[in-house]
């Protein structure tokens, strides 16, 4: 089969390909730790799904409206209205199976070919991949170390043209985990509004909080008419498998990115509406648990990083990862990432999985339980003084 040439344009996500290649070492008969994918490690809480299972056999198995149905939009508004402090109503929200599609539909709606795109970088792939393939033009925003992996606003402020249309934001990000200050929040901001951009603020790590407050850039004078909020509760509520996610956008953008759902997805499924809403109106306890969970993770993997020779590593103050910089342990970090896997049996991924300025770096997921990420410590410690 020829493929069409847009395929050319479309990347993917590196965490699914070492998985696939960790699966193989350990059919092998090899020991491996899984420290490469993004998604918690903890199992969808009982109410949930049972709120899911009484759907389907209540019958909730059919086609639903394309934005979702009315009192999931009301109870999503009702939530993000009160976690982000800025007034949203059910007709301000987009109900998509995962997060992911709002990326993809809030750049077919609005990029034309030429446009270009602000990105983070390090960031999520998916942005630099659905950028291209909708025909924009991706443009780097260097996240870097030496600022708390923040943005140095004069270089943002210098790579906007006539041609900007949108500003991609990520926070609590992956793969840095670092949080936007609300400095380079204001200064977004204030250079969306002069330049008439919108923001694409994906917040899908909101709950993975580990310090501070989050501050939605929506909240910021002139925001709420120009941000498109991208959460879900795939991470929050442990559910990446349900596909449960959702956009929070200006009234204007809901027809066509409802439009877009119709053409592609026609709906979320209905019995998957029924488990958000459970979500959202029912206890939050096992949320909060495994939230504090990843905060003792957190301080284990950093500290024990920490003590490699030649590794850094800056503390993530949300979100799942810790992205060690490794450079001076003398090996790149795709030879890093790869050997680590083959010759001592952890699985990671090497920063280069999220664009150019993620090189030196690695990330670590620390979706797994306490006893593993101390193996794997001591794994990458003896593999590190090995080569050293
Ligand atoms: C930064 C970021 N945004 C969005 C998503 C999409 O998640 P989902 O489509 O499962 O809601 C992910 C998943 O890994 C992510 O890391």
């Amino acid at each position: 089969m020829k493929l069409a040439e847009r395929m050319d344009l479309l990347g993917t996500e590196t965490a699914f390909e070492v998985l696939a290649k960790a699966r193989m070492l350990e059919a092998a008969g090899k020991d491996i730790i899984h420290l490469e994918i993004g998604e918690p490690d903890f199992s969808t809480p009982a109410h949930i799904v049972e709120a899911g299972i009484k759907a389907l056999s209540e019958g909730d198995t059919h086609y639903g409206p394309s934005p979702g149905f009315s009192d999931i939009r009301d109870a999503i508004a009702e939530e993000v209205s009160l976690s982000r402090g800025v007034s949203f109503s059910g007709e301000n929200v987009v109900v998509t199976p995962g997060g992911k599609p709002i990326m993809f539909f809030a750049l077919l709606a609005m990029i034309d070919p030429g446009d270009e795109v602000l990105y983070p970088n390090p960031g999520f792939p998916i942005y630099e991949s659905m950028i291209r393939f909708t025909g924009g033009v991706p443009i780097p925003m260097q996240l870097h170390e030496s600022l708390d992996f923040n943005l140095n606003i004069e270089e943002v402020a210098s790579s906007i043209t006539d041609k900007t249309k949108m500003i991609i934001i990520n926070s609590p990000n992956n793969p840095c985990g670092s949080i936007v200050s609300s400095n380079n929040l204001k200064d977004i901001a204030e250079l969306a509004v002069k330049h008439d951009l919108a923001v694409l603020s994906d917040e899908i790590y909101i709950r993975f909080l580990y310090e501070g407050e989050h501050i939605s850039i929506s909240t910021f004078p002139g925001m709420k008419e120009r941000t498109i909020i991208l959460d879900g509760f795939s991470k929050s509520y442990a559910m990446t498998g349900w596909r449960a996610g959702y956009g929070v956008m200006p009234y204007d953008l809901v027809e066509p990115i409802s439009r877009l759902v119709t053409n592609s997805v026609s709906c979320t499924a209905s019995f998957t509406q029924k488990a958000m809403k459970e979500a959202l109106i029912g206890s939050q306890i096992d949320c909060f648990e495994m939230v504090a969970e990843f905060k003792k993770r957190r301080d284990a993997i950093v500290e024990g990083l920490n003590k490699i020779p030649g590794i850094r590593c800056a503390l993530p103050r949300g979100a799942f990862y810790a992205f060690p910089n490794v450079e001076e342990t003398g090996m790149d970090s795709q030879t890093f990432a790869d050997r680590v896997l083959e010759e001592a049996g952890v699985a990671c991924l090497s920063g280069e999985s999220f664009g150019s300025f993620g090189k030196g770096f690695i990330r670590f997921s620390f979706a797994n339980s306490l006893d593993n990420i101390q193996i794997a410590l001591d794994r990458i410690d003896q593999f590190v003084r090995s080569t050293g």
